[in-house]
């Protein structure tokens, strides 16, 4: 395949980070997930993480013309040339026709955006337990996917804790805000012929898997 232009699409917690990270090792391509570079800038307290941090906090979206252009840059810059990973990206319809003429412009096309379909009552116990390392984003569950050693990241040995926008109201909320926002985009993509749905309530190796399943299928497809 000349290029792998992914989308994963998904209700939070629903595993699209989990699985970033190992597609971003299985392909060698990088990886942009919006959400852990809005918690950078807000650590780093840049005018981006400022102005994200009120409507992270209540588990809103941020505002559309703020966060386009980041990704915009990092989907033109030379290291995206051969491919990239977007996580949590698109997530309005004005978010995907902005990626969409930004594709055009730089001649390209997305490959396909992976849908996974986890059920709200599953991302809920999910977000419940999910411990993330300070440092670098790496993501633990306490019951589906401990740590070695307690509240220690396994990959960096940072710290490990619960996202401020991981409390029940906040779940809640950002769970209202993909039913209303981001759900729209299934329709979108399968519009275009580019959906593709994995199921996601099943173990991180089972879905990594069927991921790893599909793109091969996507290949061949291309071949033909
Ligand atoms: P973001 O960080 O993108 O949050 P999200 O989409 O809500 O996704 P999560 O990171 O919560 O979950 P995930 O799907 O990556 O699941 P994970 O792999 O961690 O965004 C945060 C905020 O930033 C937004 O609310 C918004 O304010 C803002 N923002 C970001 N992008 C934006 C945009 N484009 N526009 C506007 N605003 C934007 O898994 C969850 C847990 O489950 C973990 O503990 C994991 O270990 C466990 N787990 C994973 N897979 C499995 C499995 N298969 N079985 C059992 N457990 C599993």
């Amino acid at each position: 395949m000349s290029e792998l232009n992914l989308i994963l699409l998904g209700p939070p917690g629903s595993g699209k980070g989990t699985q970033g990270e190992r597609l971003q090792e299985d392909f060698r391509l990088p990886y942009y997930a919006t959400g852990d570079i809005l918690r950078a800038a807000v650590r780093e307290g840049t005018e981006l993480g400022n102005e994200a941090k009120e409507y992270m906090d209540r588990g809103d979206l941020v505002p559309d013309e703020v966060i386009v252009g980041v990704i915009a840059e990092r989907v033109a810059s030379p290291e995206a040339a051969d491919g990239f990973i977007l996580d949590g990206f698109p997530r309005t319809l004005p978010q995907a026709e902005a990626l969409d003429r930004k594709m055009e412009e730089l001649g390209r096309e997305l490959t396909a955006a992976v849908l996974f379909e986890v059920s709200d009552d599953e991302v809920v116990r999910r977000l419940g337990g999910r411990r993330t390392c300070v440092k670098n984003g790496h993501v633990f569950h306490v019951e589906f996917d401990p740590p070695k050693n307690e509240g220690v990241c396994d990959v960096c040995g940072a710290r490990l804790e619960v996202r401020d926008d991981d409390k029940p109201e906040v779940i809640r909320r950002r769970l209202e805000q993909y039913h209303e926002k981001t759900e729209p985009l299934i329709a979108y993509y399968e519009g275009q012929g580019r959906l593709r749905r994995v199921d996601g309530s099943v173990g991180p190796d089972d879905v990594g898997d069927r991921i790893r399943a599909l793109i091969a299928t996507l290949k061949m497809e291309e071949e033909l």
